[in-house]
């Protein structure tokens, strides 16, 4: 996995700050993530978002150390993949593209300073995660 820069994680959690209540910001993005193939919202008809969004703040986090090769956060990581792959919850690796477009749908709304800057630092943050998970389907 590459590892990110400081200054991407510094932007990064500037932006998620901006984007204010986490649970708000969340469930909008699991309304627009689910919107964005049937498929996706099959594997969420039986979701409790509450526990949910609390798990994807969790590995925002662990997303982060993981590219650190914080052993820890590897261990962490491992098993969310697992947890994903075909054998378990079928996410096939394209979902993921879903899941960053629908994640910056989400961020445009939310942080009053979005820009072009700010999605692909999104996106630079998230993709040794995406990479890895995708990796292990
Ligand atoms: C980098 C992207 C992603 C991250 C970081 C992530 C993270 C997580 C985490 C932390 C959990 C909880 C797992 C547990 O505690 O065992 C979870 C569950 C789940 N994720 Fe993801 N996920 C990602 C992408 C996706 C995508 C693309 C889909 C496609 C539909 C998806 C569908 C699900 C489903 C269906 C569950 C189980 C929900 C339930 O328990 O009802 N995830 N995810």
């Amino acid at each position: 996995m590459d590892r990110l820069d400081e200054e991407t994680v510094e932007q990064f959690h500037d932006s998620l700050d901006r984007c204010g209540s986490t649970s708000k910001f969340l469930g909008r993005f699991y309304q627009i993530f689910s919107a964005s193939s049937p498929e996706v919202a099959a594997r969420f008809t039986d979701t409790n978002f509450k526990t949910q969004i609390r798990a994807l703040k969790t590995s925002f986090y662990m997303a982060m150390l993981a590219s650190d090769k914080d052993s820890e956060a590897s261990d962490y990581l491992e098993r969310i993949a697992m947890r994903h792959n075909h054998q378990q919850l079928d996410i096939k690796p394209e979902f993921y593209t879903l899941w960053m477009d629908s994640m910056i749908v989400a961020v445009s709304e939310f942080d009053p300073q979005f820009d072009h800057h700010i999605e692909q630092v999104w996106r630079r943050f998230m993709q040794p995660a995406i990479e890895f998970m995708s990796s292990r389907y």
